[in-house]
């Protein structure tokens, strides 16, 4: 297993460009099974969860090949229905074939994802979708098996304990752009990736109105066609550079970012004493000061995203005060705290908030990812820390930044991969 190693104490500094959206790609490259055509899809990251989606389609009997940045897809020919346990296992996201098989087929067989580091994750709501139009769903020896003859159109109201769901709201909107009449779904998710799933599939010739509000309308249609389409930038990966160029008093402008979409983490970058400027597809940070302490709570969009609790909580053990950071949505992503900790981080973790008293200076040491977010947050604490820093498991990483260590050391980092 690789690990990266990294000499701390760089600033960070020059122009670094973003790649695509990992999380659309992964719903868009499923949703491309929902007729029989061809798609160029543009703006592909080329990370480890695409690179299993790919397998997905492949064993499922479509044809994609990636070149550069670019998905080459032919969903034409047979399909099968059954996505496998070895593949979901992997990667979650896998379930988004769910709603595009019962669509096309009228029949699918998905493993059950499991639990992973982050919690439970439970998929009741994307049950609850794809049965209230209709379809027969139960689950047996570890797979959900849906049938149905007919998919109609229904009201559906999403909402979770936890709040609305973007898996579950895109797997619904996926599953009804065929069925027949109107599909409401009530509390969907108004994330970024929701509304580009739902260009991608107008683009197609689905007819969706309101993706991007809680209440998203579906006409079905009886046909969709192939189309090229480019997927808008990765919020996250903008957040996450963000992040490492104030931590380490950096100067850095982050080249096609949608601003809109990280705003909530641009105003809290703010918060702490970073200077932020923007134009219509870029933003440059600059740190010159100490970092001022916050709170933050996660919050479904446009709030401050889970996907970025843990690289915040990293730059906030160097703030000049108490922060204090909760996250709801996601009650046991928490795993970074323990490795921080290992760094010289002052962090206490009370069920779903953990309290940061800031410290003068993180030591580099040996630390191990475990989720794709909390691997962010020990990376961009080995950029700061004094010293070396040694981050094993970093597949984690591999999973949804794409070669982050060349582009970190372009802008001045110390960092090398170690293959083992
Ligand atoms: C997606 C993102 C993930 C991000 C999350 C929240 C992808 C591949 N992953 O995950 O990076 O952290 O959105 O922005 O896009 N829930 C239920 N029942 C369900 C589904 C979800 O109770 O059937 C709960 C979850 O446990 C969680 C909350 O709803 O507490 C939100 O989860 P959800 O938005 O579904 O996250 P994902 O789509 O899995």
């Amino acid at each position: 297993m690789d690990k990266f190693i990294i000499e701390g104490g760089n600033k960070l500094e020059g122009e670094v460009e973003v790649k695509g959206a990992k999380n659309s790609t992964l719903p868009i490259l499923a949703a491309t099974l929902l007729t029989e055509d061809k798609f160029i899809i543009e703006n592909i990251p080329r990370v480890r969860d695409i690179f299993t989606m790919k397998r997905v389609l492949e064993t499922l009997g479509a044809s994609i090949s990636i070149k550069k940045d670019t998905a080459y897809i032919d969903t034409r020919g047979a399909i099968g229905y059954e996505a496998p346990y070895e593949l979901v296992k992997q990667m979650r996201a896998s379930y988004y074939v769910l709603g595009p098989l019962i669509s096309r087929l009228g029949r699918a067989r998905v493993s059950l994802p499991g639990g992973c580091a982050i919690g439970s994750r439970p998929i009741d709501l994307h049950i609850k979708g794809i049965k209230a139009l209709g379809a027969d769903i139960s689950v047996v020896h570890g797979y959900i098996e849906a049938y149905a003859e007919n998919l109609e159109g229904s009201n559906i109201q999403l909402k979770g304990a936890s709040g609305p769901s973007v898996g579950a709201t895109i797997n619904t909107m996926m599953a009804s752009v065929k069925a027949n009449g109107v599909t409401i779904i009530e509390s969907a998710a108004k994330e970024p990736e929701v509304v580009d799933v739902a260009d991608f599939l107008i683009k197609c010739g689905a007819e969706i109105k309101g993706a991007g509000s809680n209440r998203i309308e579906i006409k079905g249609v009886d046909n969709l066609s192939g189309c090229e389409y480019r997927i808008i930038p990765d919020r996250i990966e903008a957040g996450t550079l963000t992040v490492a160029a104030a931590i380490t008093k950096g100067d850095v402008v982050i080249k096609n970012v949608e601003p809109i979409h990280i705003e909530a983490i641009v105003d809290k970058t703010k918060e702490i004493g970073a200077d932020i400027s923007s134009g219509e597809d870029w933003i440059a940070v600059k740190m010159t000061s100490e970092i001022k302490p916050t709170n933050i709570e996660t919050s479904p969009y446009p709030g401050f995203p889970t996907d970025m609790q843990a690289q915040f909580t990293s730059l906030l053990t160097l703030a000049d005060g108490i922060s204090i950071v909760k996250d709801k949505i996601f009650e046991e992503r928490f795993m970074h705290v323990p490795e921080l900790v290992r760094m010289g981080a002052n962090l206490k973790r009370e069920s779903d908030y953990v309290i940061i008293k800031g410290v003068p200076y993180l030591s580099g040491a040996q630390v191990m990812a475990s989720d794709l977010r909390a691997s962010a947050a020990l990376l961009i604490a080995g950029l700061a820390a004094q010293g070396t820093t040694e981050i094993s498991r970093i597949y984690h990483i591999d999973r949804g930044y794409e070669n982050i260590e060349e582009r970190l050391s372009k802008l001045g980092a110390s960092i090398w991969r170690l293959r083992e």
